[in-house]
């Protein structure tokens, strides 16, 4: 005769309840995060649950729909007019009869409009920092001479247990007259950002307001990328990307902080030119979404340091030398219309803590979304740009560093180099016999038998070779006894093909002839070395320090990481051996981390408190750096070996 059980999924959050609770006061008790906007009247229909059905003999819980209390008035009002999906019901309506198992849906669906656009991704527990509270005030009474928002505010603490609201300044003026809109019916919207935090209310709408937006940001210093959440759902909108015009500065981070140092206004250009493409691309969510700027009521910025301080308007001169002085490094919140970028009046700015002088807030970020200190494995992380951020670690500890790689993996200082764009080589394959290239083009239809790849004399409209294009023909190079382990093309075999082609005193392979003509140079195959024995290096410090001589699992970040192929990687030594399948391209992983962030704040003080405990480690003061680095330089390294490889 014990308390029905009653646990819900996906947390798998448990607990006994006395017959007769709300599903919705169970899910409170035991911290399981279930929306409510209208507080229990059965108006808003964020709380839908829905029921497993079956004998789960694991949890030793039989569960049926029987065991909610049956639909009533109110429940049955709200079906009427808004619709309930079937096997959805209100959880702040029904109550438990018997053992249950409850199905908390990410996606308590409202609007069918929102849905049709939103985008496929991972789905997150939520608990965002903004929440939509519906409040019936007290009228005005000549007996009690409260006054309105005191009403409101005491409405907010019997409702909500929202004690001691803090009252943003813009809203005094506007309190009386929205109350009287709304005839005494309104919803707050309250920042919370931690438990400890005064809540504060930062908007307030008459009658029910059943949407909230929030916007998670990734500035990158090639690409910004945008995402528009319903904070109510979790669900992205709408989502945008746009080049950093920060680029007409300089095309690197170091020559941005150089353009800082020469020109006395080149920290305000630069600021002013990131918030203007920021504006932009809100603007565009926001159409997208069909919404207004005034209803994105929180914001989540993540980017590298130097991204990060020109953001906040902060001078990044010190991160452009030892011993790169971050000007913060904890996590940073701000109202947005402090920083440029007008939403709500009251919506804030959170910005995520920077790891270290040049590991960003972006690492931050992409660590939160990976998890490597959530995990027993031995996780590596790379996102690779002009510096590599580098992340190692497990639930244990976590290290992290970053490696002065320069442009080469971005297409800089590669003779056939360009960025990943319509008419660069991607893909390629050369025939070791015949050392004939086939190749895959960006934007161009392939002509070949072979799906997607072309043979080189058929191709049209060839402009160079991409990032990821440059792994793959330096590690096909290789593969076809092109190129020797210590990265020297092999002049003797211009006499067998006439694509190896004397070039001065080495020798060049042609890719592609054209206009232009692609060619891998010696040179070029220098400078990929170079870039990559400097990244392994950086890895190899930190498994010293980690104490490892191998990784479990390998994420590679970033617009690089997505599309170089991870076989490549190891054929060229870019990262150390590890089990292909484990080896995975983690995509925007940083962009993934704001969003977290957005839809929950539990996730700051996850990423705030990690971040406190990695260990960062300066590699330019390490002395084995040198050392790991001259074995790097060979193909693909001269001490360690690649078994998975073989
Ligand atoms: Fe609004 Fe249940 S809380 S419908």
């Amino acid at each position: 005769d014990r308390d029905p059980l009653v646990l819900f999924m996906p947390s798998g959050k448990r607990g006994r309840f006395p017959v007769g609770t709300p599903v919705l006061d169970a899910a409170r008790q035991l911290g399981v995060y279930v929306e409510s906007v209208c507080g229990g009247r059965a108006t808003c229909g964020r709380c839908q649950v829905s029921v497993q059905e079956g004998n789960f003999a694991k949890h030793g819980i039989t569960s049926s729909n029987n065991h909610l209390s049956p639909v009533g008035p109110k429940e049955e009002r709200y079906d009427r007019v808004r619709g309930l999906a079937e096997g959805r019901r209100l959880s702040c309506s029904v109550q438990i009869l018997g053992d249950l198992v409850i199905d908390v849906p990410q996606d308590t669906v409202i609007n069918a409009q929102v849905v049709r656009k939103a985008v496929d991704e991972r789905v997150f527990e939520r608990n965002p920092a903004v929440r939509m509270c519906y409040v019936e005030v007290e009228e005005p009474d000549m007996e009690k001479p409260l006054g309105d928002l005191d009403r409101l505010k005491a409405a907010l603490a019997a409702d909500w247990h929202f004690e001691n609201v803090e009252v943003d300044f813009h809203l005094i003026p506007k309190v009386q007259s929205i109350l009287r809109k709304g005839e005494w019916k309104v919803t707050a919207a309250i920042h919370k950002d931690a438990d400890g935090d005064r809540p504060r209310l930062i908007a307030l709408y008459p009658g029910l307001k059943n949407e909230a937006y929030g916007i998670a940001c990734d500035i990158g210093s090639t690409t910004i990328a945008m995402h528009l959440s319903s904070l109510l759902s979790g669900r992205t909108i709408a989502s945008a990307g746009t080049s950093n015009p920060q680029i007409r500065f300089g095309e690197d981070l170091m020559s941005r902080v150089s353009y800082v140092m020469m020109n006395p206004d080149g920290r305000e250009a630069m600021t002013i030119a990131v918030r203007e493409a920021l504006n932009t691309l809100i603007d565009r969510v926001c159409a997208d979404g069909e919404i207004s700027r005034s209803d994105i009521l929180d914001s989540v910025f993540v980017g590298n340091p130097i991204m990060h301080h020109l953001f906040l308007g902060i001078d990044p001169t010190e991160l452009g030398g030892a011993p790169f002085a971050l000007a913060v490094s904890e996590a940073v919140q701000v109202r947005s219309s402090d920083i440029g970028l007008p939403m709500n009046e009251g919506t804030r700015t959170y910005i995520l803590p920077c790891i270290a002088g040049h590991v960003g807030a972006d690492a931050a970020a992409a660590t939160l979304s990976e998890g490597p200190h959530r995990q027993d494995e031995m996780m590596l992380m790379v996102d690779i740009g002009t510096n590599a951020e580098i992340v190692l670690g497990n639930a244990a500890r976590v290290v992290a560093a970053s490696s002065p790689t320069g442009p080469a993996f971005e297409g800089a200082e590669i003779s056939s180099g360009q960025r990943a764009a319509p008419g660069a080589i991607e893909r390629i394959r050369i025939d070791p016999v015949t050392l004939e290239p086939r190749f895959r083009v960006i934007g161009v239809e392939p002509w070949s038998d072979e799906p997607g790849f072309a043979e080189a004399s058929a191709a049209t409209g060839v402009t160079g070779i991409c990032g990821s294009g440059i792994i793959e023909v330096i590690g096909e190079m290789f593969l076809a006894g092109l190129i020797s382990e210590d990265g020297v093309v092999d002049g003797s075999l211009a006499e067998r093909s006439p694509r190896v082609l004397a070039d001065g005193r080495t020798f060049s392979y042609l890719v592609h002839e054209g206009s232009p003509r692609i060619l891998v140079t010696q040179n070029d195959v220098r400078a990929i070395q170079l870039a990559k024995a400097a990244l392994y290096a950086g890895v190899k410090l930190l498994m010293d320090k980690q104490g490892v001589e191998h990784v479990d699992r390998i994420g590679l970040a970033g617009a690089f990481g997505t599309f170089i192929d991870p076989k490549y990687a190891l054929i060229l030594g870019l990262v150390p051996d590890c089990d292909l399948a484990k080896v995975k391209a983690v995509g925007n992983a940083a962009g993934t981390g704001a969003r977290m962030c957005l839809l929950n704040r539990d996730y700051r003080r996850e990423i705030e408190e990690t971040v406190k405990r990695i260990d960062k480690i300066e590699t330019a003061l390490e002395p084995k750096f040198q050392e790991h680095f001259v074995a790097a330089m060979a193909l693909p390294n001269k001490v360690d070996g690649f078994p998975n490889l073989e």
